[in-house]
């Protein structure tokens, strides 16, 4: 039997891709739910260390931690780092790879790449909780896309990758349980990406069921709600304003060019 989630004072979570956009709201909210935060980064070095000096400026605990989450070998030694203090009672794999391509002319390599940051690497994050020592609970918060629930044949890599990351939440909870709970988070658009410019994203941001753009806040208040809430396990949370239920033949960024190629007449 695993025992309850560890009290306030013993809580940490390692987010990866932590430094900025939603990984920085993730370890935001985290870290004033009164969890301790290791925010992982690969290259934005500069911004974890901005994040823990402000939240540590009000007394919150976030350390910001350099690591190769793409090899079995960084994977392990950023266990052995961040759990050398106390055990890791959750990790949001957040980090993820977002590459242009169709089922068409992908890339081997490029695919391979995106495989590995966003399906392995979660993946294995996930099974290195459940190994270590101790008998604690632990939940294990995948970020996925409301492109699972809404295809269409734009970024087929990182939709493959995410697609079976998504079936994943509940095969990795029937093999994890009792001891790590493990859910899906899955965001609509949240921020500009690739090609995509601030006219492109204010509308592409609108286009879901409520009209409105979606808060990163509320996709890291629901990592928290997953982290906290030990009924939970298999399933995935949508935080998408909807989005999942307006299908489009492309991805929003492509049709809303062509929104503005062609703006209806009034
Ligand atoms: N942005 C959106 O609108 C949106 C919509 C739906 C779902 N999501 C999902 O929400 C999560 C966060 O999205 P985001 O847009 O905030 O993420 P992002 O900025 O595209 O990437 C987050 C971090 O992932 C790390 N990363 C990227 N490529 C990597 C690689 N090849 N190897 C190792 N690390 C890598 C980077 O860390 P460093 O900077 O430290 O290198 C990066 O800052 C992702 O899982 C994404 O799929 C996002």
């Amino acid at each position: 039997m695993s025992s309850p989630l560890p009290s306030p004072d013993r809580r940490a979570v390692l987010v990866t891709g932590g430094a900025r956009r939603l990984g920085a709201a993730v370890c935001e909210a985290f870290a004033r739910a009164d969890w301790r935060v290791w925010c992982q980064y690969r290259a934005s070095g500069a911004e974890a260390q901005a994040l823990a000096q402000r939240l540590g400026a009000e007394g919150l605990d976030v350390r910001a931690v350099a690591a190769d989450i793409t090899t079995e070998a960084g994977r392990r030694a950023l266990f052995g780092q961040v759990a050398a203090e106390a055990p890791l009672a959750c990790v949001v794999n957040n980090a993820s790879a977002f590459e242009p391509d169709t089922g068409a002319d992908f890339d081997n390599g490029a695919a391979l790449r995106q495989i590995g940051v966003n399906l392995v690497a979660p993946l294995d994050l996930a099974r290195l909780l459940g190994a270590q020592p101790g008998t604690h609970e632990c939940s294990a918060i995948h970020v996925l896309d409301q492109k699972v629930y809404n295809l269409n044949p734009d970024y087929f890599s990182y939709t493959v990758s995410k697609l079976a990351l998504e079936r994943a939440v509940a095969l990795q909870a029937q093999s994890l349980a009792p001891r790590v709970r493990v859910c899906g988070v899955a965001p609509g658009i949240l921020y500009p990406s690739g090609p995509q410019d601030e006219a492109n994203f204010a509308l592409a941001s609108r286009a879901n069921l409520l009209r409105r753009p979606i808060d990163p806040a509320d996709v890291a208040r629901a990592c928290v709600f997953l982290a906290e809430t030990p009924s939970v396990t298999g399933t995935t949370l949508s935080v998408d304003n909807g989005q999942h239920l307006v299908p489009l033949p492309r991805d929003i960024m492509f049709v809303v060019d062509e929104l503005l190629k062609h703006p209806p007449s009034p």
